[in-house]
């Protein structure tokens, strides 16, 4: 995988944003959609795959273990599966670029077969906790030697057969709960998870698509997720919804830039994922979704967002694990309400791409609003509607949410904000900048 080129970005005020555009396909489900293709025998075939260096790190991995993974077409992807159980031994290391999903959802898959792996990554990869992964997945008696403070690089040596264990989640993390289901897909008898908190359900939801048997359960404990091991997965044929995140950045650019008017086409708005529009409504904005229905066994809907006057809430906790990616552009959302808004209960935000809570705290700081840092969260004074100073320089922290989320302050800023460092935006939206372009009217 090639390691982007650092470039800088001063994105300018924009007069209204209007038009309609669609959103590339949804990142968790793109890279669950290779893997388990990878894990069924056959060709399955995948539609609206995003093509984000985070997901392309993921093929390139599948590939290296046997898979045999061709693009047809823009977002049209096959993929001829090895079968559970058929992962073949890597020749060289498996760099992961800027992905946690890849890293974390591959050590699960790679724990229960009998090879070796190395994985390694970028910097703000390579600075991210994999304990997390690393106590389950030992458990389930893979060999993991990772570097200082359970962080890449590290080499995961699997067991074939794995024991299956009952795991409660320690942190509401969906990328530990995938990692021990798919762990557990090669490992005989059940393998339970337990997670007090629900976070996005994707995993559950595509293995029984697979054909893998799924039991899940809602207990005074938590919801149980239960896999049958030395499951047997169907080839299918895959459609994958728009990406809420990555909507999030025009839900809320529309409503922040007066006079705008945006349709975004095509929005997985999956429950575990929808957070934002809950409290974007809450704080005022005009959201209208249209032509609801179901796409890949998931609810999605065309979204229309209007200018809105905002308002400042405190944002309930529990909304936390559904808009977990989205506190970011919050936080932007919130730069533009009248009044103060409060929006806590999101301690993971420090171990994301970047400390989320750190780099927005900066970022809006150097933009001139005002902003108090807690240990969960921010709270943000916003400015009532009008624009924010600007002017600044922002450091993205090699944080993709971080460079989108600052681009779309800068469009209501009255003096253009300077992005250090805009590459991280391929890991996940490779057409942001092209679709900002085109809803502000400018040329790319
Ligand atoms: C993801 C889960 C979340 C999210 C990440 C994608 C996934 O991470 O932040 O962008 O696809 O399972 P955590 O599991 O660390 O909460």
């Amino acid at each position: 995988m090639s390691h982007p080129e650092p470039s800088s970005l001063t994105v300018p005020p924009a007069t209204r944003l209007a038009g309609r555009i669609r959103v590339p396909g949804d990142k968790s489900i793109s890279h669950r959609a290779l893997m388990l293709s990878a894990l069924a025998v056959g060709e399955s075939r995948v539609e609206g795959l995003l093509e984000g260096e985070d997901v392309l790190a993921t093929a390139a991995a599948l590939r290296a273990m046997g898979a045999r993974i061709e693009r047809d077409g823009a977002g049209v992807w096959t993929i001829n599966g090895f079968g559970v159980g058929g992962l073949l031994q890597p020749a060289a290391a498996l760099d992961m670029g800027n992905s946690g999903t890849s890293t974390r959802l591959l050590m699960g898959l790679i724990a229960s077969h009998p090879i070796t792996a190395t994985f390694t990554g970028d910097a703000s990869l390579s600075a991210r906790p994999m304990e997390r992964v690393i106590t389950p997945l030992s458990r389930m008696g893979a060999d993991i030697t990772a570097s200082p403070g359970g962080r890449l690089p590290l080499m995961l040596r699997g067991l074939c057969p794995a024991v299956p264990i009952e795991y409660a989640l320690p942190v509401a993390s969906a990328q530990v709960k995938s990692a021990i289901l798919l762990a557990g897909l090669n490992t005989p008898g059940i393998t339970r998870v337990i997670e007090p908190v629900l976070t996005r359900d994707h995993s559950e939801r595509m293995l029984a698509g697979f054909g893998a048997e799924v039991l899940v359960e809602e207990t005074s404990r938590g919801r149980i997720i239960s896999i049958t091991g030395e499951a047997e997965l169907r080839p299918q044929s895959i459609v994958v919804p728009g990406d809420p995140s990555s909507a999030a950045f025009w839900m809320v650019a529309a409503s922040i830039v007066p006079g705008s008017d945006v349709t975004i086409e095509n929005v997985g708005l999956n429950p575990t994922r929808a957070g934002l529009v809950t409290a974007l409504r809450m704080m005022g904005a005009d959201i209208t979704e249209i032509s609801p229905r179901t796409v890949g066994g998931e609810p999605v809907a065309d979204l229309r967002v209007r200018h809105a006057a905002l308002r400042g809430i405190t944002v309930p906790h529990d909304l936390a694990p559904s808009m977990i990616d989205e506190y970011p552009v919050l936080f932007v959302a919130a730069a533009f309400a009248a009044g103060r808004t409060v929006a806590r209960g999101a301690d993971e935000l420090r171990v994301k791409e970047s400390d989320r809570i750190a780099a927005m705290r900066a970022a809006l700081e150097a933009s001139g609003v005002q902003v108090t840092e807690h240990e969960d969260g921010l709270s943000v004074d916003g400015s009532g509607g009008d624009a924010i100073p600007g002017g600044g320089t922002v450091a993205t922290q090699l944080d993709h949410r971080i460079a989108m989320s600052m681009t779309v302050a800068a469009l209501h800023a009255r003096t253009a904000i300077t992005l250090d460092n805009v590459s991280p935006v391929r890991t996940s939206y490779p057409t942001f900048f092209d679709q900002l372009a085109a809803l502000s009217g400018e040329v790319a």
